[in-house]
């Protein structure tokens, strides 16, 4: 496991320059509804391209024990998926950067800032529940930002819904049009194999014990596929060109323009399609284009490095106390040790602790492409949202914040920690880990804590007592809703009933309401007060 993640993390010097390595790159995120299977399909993905030897070596799944992604202790304690991880690995010519993504709902704005990162998701689909409330959020937030999907409808080997019924869920309620690109042969719980819809043939899959291993796969041609696959092969074909007939083939413009997406079956916990997957993914998914700075510019793959900070993570090892910022890289090549200009300061960054990540594991990083995540360590000047580039000034757009929904005062339970109070607050709001704010009514010696889900909390708590030296408690506050409102305004607001303004970090004044319904009443009655949504990441 570590030789192969630390061949796969270091790639070979190039061969070709920048534009080829770029091409070889796949970087994109996997969302789903917890539980749709998504860290099944993620070690089901490393596991065949051969990044890992058996399935739970990633996510410590199934009794294994965790080995690469659950560092925190309350992910062990709670058997989720807290932090995001980046793996990366080869498949065929190709190089997969495979950002993973928290299970839990609550840990979503963690979710969204993953998506700044990647060229391309694949929508993972229970084939049981169809489209659930999380998958339907973060489909909102691709196509807001124009991330083309593949579809992945899983657990084909379970009793779900029926295939055509779950293509036409899709495209009437997201409007998105699912071009399959396999159909399966047996319905959800019977599951035989795979009409190959390119090129015909019946790919059939078989078993393995507990799923631990890639299941041995056999491509029998259209003309031999009734006598393996009996009458379920007829009606797949009848299926397929009913499909046809409807349009739902594959366009690749449709596709990257976020109108349709390739869709795929699978069950990621036997190793069923999870090769159509790679292949599709290789072959159709974007390669990184360089990036789109905050005026709107284009900075091709080939254009001196720069890369973007999309996650500050700390606490990853209990051992070492340390922090890592993840930065995607937009164009040139990254070369360790290097000193890049920091943007939004101006001030040289010395880039000697690069590190790559394949889940905890850790191993040095020399050298990066576009499309690649390098995890800058001791980075305590970056942020999320910050750039980082060599010789020509770049500054890509700032993360979008996501509007919270819980509000809760902190409060330090040790007086004579009052500076590790004060230093603790503020690297949880520069990480991101909760939002902060402060009003002088509360005063500096009571922040409030703003998050999206309130599990949000529990981190915070739990990074103040054990790594932050400064324990804290927290108070709820009545508040539900938070609006961006402009500096005239607060007094007015604040001399509402159970409405109250408050200063992020960053400067933005939040109005906070009680509930949607305050909110609406206190719109309708005071239509000059001008109220803006946080973002429209929510849909
Ligand atoms: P998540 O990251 O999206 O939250 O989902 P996760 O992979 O943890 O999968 C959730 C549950 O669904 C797990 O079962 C997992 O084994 C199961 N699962 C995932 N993919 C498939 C599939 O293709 N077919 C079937 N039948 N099950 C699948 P669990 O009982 O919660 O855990 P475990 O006991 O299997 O570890």
């Amino acid at each position: 496991m570590t030789d192969n993640a630390a061949t796969a993390a270091t790639e070979p010097a190039p061969t070709s320059g920048i534009a080829a390595q770029a091409a070889r790159r796949r970087t994109f995120a996997v969302i789903s509804h917890p539980d749709a299977g998504k860290s099944t399909l993620t070690e089901a993905l490393a596991l065949h391209a051969r990044a890992i030897t058996e399935a739970g070596a990633v996510h410590g799944k199934a009794g294994r024990r965790a080995t690469v992604s659950d560092w925190m202790e309350m992910e062990k304690a709670r058997g989720i998926s807290i932090t995001s991880t980046v793996l990366q690995f080869p498949y065929r010519d190709a190089v997969i950067n495979l950002l993973d993504t928290p299970g839990h709902a609550d840990f979503s704005e963690d979710t969204y800032r993953v998506l700044t990162a990647v060229d391309s998701a694949v929508m993972l689909i229970d084939a049981a529940k169809g489209l659930e409330p999380q998958t339907l959020k973060l489909f909102q937030v691709c196509k807001h930002r124009g991330i083309p999907i593949i579809t992945v409808i899983n657990k084909w080997d379970r009793p779900g819904r029926h295939a055509l019924e779950l293509i036409d869920e899709i495209n009437t309620r997201i409007g998105l049009r699912p071009t399959p690109l396999t159909w399966p042969v047996g319905i959800a719980g019977d599951f035989h194999g795979v009409l190959d819809r390119r090129t015909g043939d019946f790919i059939r899959f078989t078993r393995t014990a507990g799923g631990a291993t890639i299941a041995p796969e056999e491509h029998i041609a259209a003309a031999d596929a009734h006598a393996a696959a009996g009458v379920d092969w007829d009606t797949a074909v009848e299926e397929s060109e009913l499909l046809s007939a409807d349009g739902a083939d594959y366009d690749r413009e449709d596709y990257l323009a976020g109108r349709s997406s390739p869709l795929l079956f699978t069950s990621a916990a036997l190793n069923f399609g999870v090769n159509q997957l790679l292949d599709v993914l290789v072959g159709l998914a974007p390669a990184p284009s360089g990036g789109r700075d905050a005026d709107g510019n284009s900075r091709p793959c080939e254009a001196p490095f720069s890369a973007f900070v999309f996650k500050v993570q700390a606490g990853m090892d209990s051992a070492h106390r340390d922090r890592i910022a993840y930065a995607r890289v937009y164009s040139g090549t990254f070369e360790r040790g290097e000193v890049l200009t920091h943007a939004g300061t101006g001030k040289p960054f010395v880039t000697k602790y690069a590190q790559s990540v394949f889940g905890q594991q850790r191993g040095t990083l020399d050298t990066a492409w576009p499309g690649d995540v390098i995890g800058l360590a001791n980075a305590a000047a970056l942020r999320p949202g910050d750039t980082l580039y060599r010789d020509e000034p770049v500054q890509y757009p700032p993360i979008p914040s996501f509007s919270p929904e819980h509000f809760a005062v902190a409060r330090g339970t040790d007086p004579s920690k009052h500076k590790q109070f004060r230093r603790g607050i503020e690297q949880l709001a520069q990480e991101g880990v909760v939002q902060v704010l402060r009003s002088d009514r509360r005063g500096d010696q009571a922040p409030v804590l703003a998050a999206v889900g309130p599990m949000q909390f529990e981190v915070a708590v739990h990074r103040m007592a054990t790594e932050l030296s400064a324990p804290i408690t927290l108070e709820a506050l009545p508040y539900q809703v938070a609006r961006v409102v402009s500096a005239e305004d607060v007094d007015f607001v604040n001399q509402q009933f159970s409405a109250e303004v408050l200063t992020r970090t960053d400067g933005v004044r939040l109005a906070l309401f009680s509930t949607p319904w305050r909110l609406q009443t206190f719109i309708r009655e005071n239509p000059a007060v001008q109220l803006e949504s946080l973002v429209a990441a929510e849909g």
